[in-house]
């Protein structure tokens, strides 16, 4: 993909397509907020752009979408209004969907050459975040999954392969480092996506593990796998037992990114949750939707997806990932309800339902954070628990949090990665359900805040760090097409995480 600034006057752009990003404002009447380049565009084309809002057919409205052929009055032959809603209230999220839905259906409709003007110059987001959500959002959009397809079903050619971003030669030098932003979290997003995307047969915890090498490779970051002997050294067995009924060995992923020369108090360890295929193990799933569980590694997709993108941006901060990662099967000699594991601190759990296998090899990963990486900020990622899908549906996911500021700043963090969380409760009173009566604690809490006492188990694992867990059941996967994104995988969490550390280096 080539991506770079245009300066030239908006008229003589030569590309496929000019996108060009429009908000409407009320203050009593409503009408449209012209930013410089949509203004240029509308005496090009005899104010064209209010005549189509006069007549009720573009109102800037987010998810509007409106393609208008220029005759030959601009050097682009189409262009896109894409609405970014009230200008007041501009979000992240509004220009990265609108640029992607944009710069998707343009790519299904022989679209090479793209060029991009969403910037407004009067709204509360700065020029640099509106740069940067404008690039991410058009390289999220043109993502496709298609590498087992023999022919391109919607059958347009090459795709996108160049976009111009529309911006004076004064502001070059500013706008680059968004740029550079965009296209590290755009990447990485997308590479999340594609190991969510993969189906269970290729995509096995050593494949995952190899996967993770090659990121590791590219960026010279310190690279690790465990394997069972050494598990069973380290005393994991949580993600001992889970694995047991599988034939594919589990294996613990360690990546390091050395950013500052020593450890410091800003420090993240990040935890995936990386079941590859979640049957359900003995206490089996249903059928009709098990399939979809080759997507229960997406928490290690998002943690390794933030650390990609945190090695290509070369912030001054260290992070280290962890994945304990393994299918969940029902082999012979898989782990059985009434079993009782040990976890690495030592504590042991009554397994009740091996369908709840996640916190198992959470409780070890958190459990290594704490004893092997002295962790002070530990933020695990897991697709957990189909409560939180109840809860919260596609559009957030859920923050458990034993620290105020700490989840306020993976809120903002969030914000400006385009993505939704919502902090749900951790008190103490939720614990009375995981009380056992021959372990320390009990595997489940019944359905009843089923994702509330699922934390509440992780929580006995995380000493006194200042600790997060993320359930992105539900946000993690797209069941259906949405015009800014394909069905699949969406890498939910990996933005927010790289934001999230690039935001503490800078304020070192
Ligand atoms: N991986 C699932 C949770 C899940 C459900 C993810 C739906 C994505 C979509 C998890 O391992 C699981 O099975 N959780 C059970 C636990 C229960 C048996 C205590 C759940 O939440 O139903
Ligand atoms: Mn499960
Ligand atoms: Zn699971």
């Amino acid at each position: 993909m080539d991506i770079r600034f245009s300066n030239q006057a908006i008229k003589d752009i030569d590309c496929d397509a000019l996108v060009v990003g429009v908000a409407y404002q009320q203050a009593g009447q409503r009408s449209l907020e012209l930013s410089r380049a949509a203004s240029a565009v509308d005496d090009a084309l005899n104010g064209l752009l209010q005549e189509l809002f006069a007549a009720g057919e573009f109102k800037g409205e987010a998810g509007e979408l409106t393609t208008v052929h220029t005759m030959g009055k601009l050097a682009t032959r189409r262009m896109m209004l894409v609405g970014l809603g009230k200008q007041e209230k501009l979000q992240t999220q509004a220009i990265q969907r609108a640029c992607g839905s944009a710069a998707r259906h343009l790519q299904h409709t022989g679209a090479h050459s793209i060029a991009l003007a969403c910037v407004l110059e009067d709204a509360p987001l700065d020029l640099e975040a509106q740069t940067q959500a404008a690039i991410e959002g058009a390289l999220l959009g043109v993502y496709t999954f298609k590498k087992y397809q023999q022919t391109d079903t919607r059958g347009n050619g090459r795709g996108i392969s160049k976009i111009h971003v529309v911006a004076s030669a004064a502001q070059h030098s500013r706008l680059e480092p968004a740029m550079r932003r965009a296209i590290a979290l755009a990447e990485a997003t997308n590479f999340a996506r594609d190991l969510v995307n993969e189906p269970p047969n290729v995509l096995t915890p050593t494949e995952l593990a190899n996967r993770a090498s090659l990121i590791a490779k590219q960026f010279d970051l310190d690279f690790e796998v465990l394997d069972r002997p050494q598990m069973r050294e380290l005393g994991m067995g949580g993600l001992l037992g889970v694995s047991q009924g599988s034939e594919e060995p589990a294996k613990f992923i360690i990546m390091r990114y050395r950013g500052a020369p020593a450890r410091t108090e800003k420090d993240v360890v990040l935890v995936g949750k990386g079941i590859t295929f979640d049957t359900g193990g003995i206490s089996i799933k249903p059928a009709e939707r098990m399939h979809e569980m080759k997507g229960d590694m997406a928490g290690a997709a998002a943690v390794i997806g933030a650390i990609f993108a945190v090695a290509a941006l070369k912030p001054a901060i260290n992070v280290t990932v962890l994945v304990p990662t393994t299918e969940n099967m029902p082999g012979g000699s898989a782990y059985r309800p009434g079993d009782i594991l040990r976890i690495m601190n030592g504590k042991t759990i009554e397994i009740i339902n091996t369908d709840a296998e996640g916190r198992l090899v959470l409780a070890d990963a958190l459990s290594y954070a704490i004893m092997k990486e002295q962790a002070t900020t530990v933020i695990d990622v897991a697709t957990l628990t189909g409560g939180i899908v109840i809860a919260l549906g596609s559009v957030m996911s859920g923050i458990f949090c034993n620290d105020d500021s700490l989840s306020e700043e993976i809120i903002e963090a969030g914000r400006a990665a385009g993505e939704k969380f919502w902090r749900m409760p951790l008190d103490d009173e939720y614990a009375e359900a995981i009380h056992s009566d021959v372990a320390d604690i009990k595997q489940t809490g019944g359905k009843p805040a089923s994702s509330v006492t699922a934390a509440k188990i992780l929580e006995n694992f995380v000493g006194n760090a200042h600790w997060a867990h993320l359930d992105i059941a539900g946000a993690d996967f797209s069941d259906t097409r949405k015009p800014y994104q394909e069905k699949g995988a969406t890498g939910f969490a990996a933005r927010t995480l790289a934001e999230l550390v690039l935001k503490r280096a800078e304020s070192i």
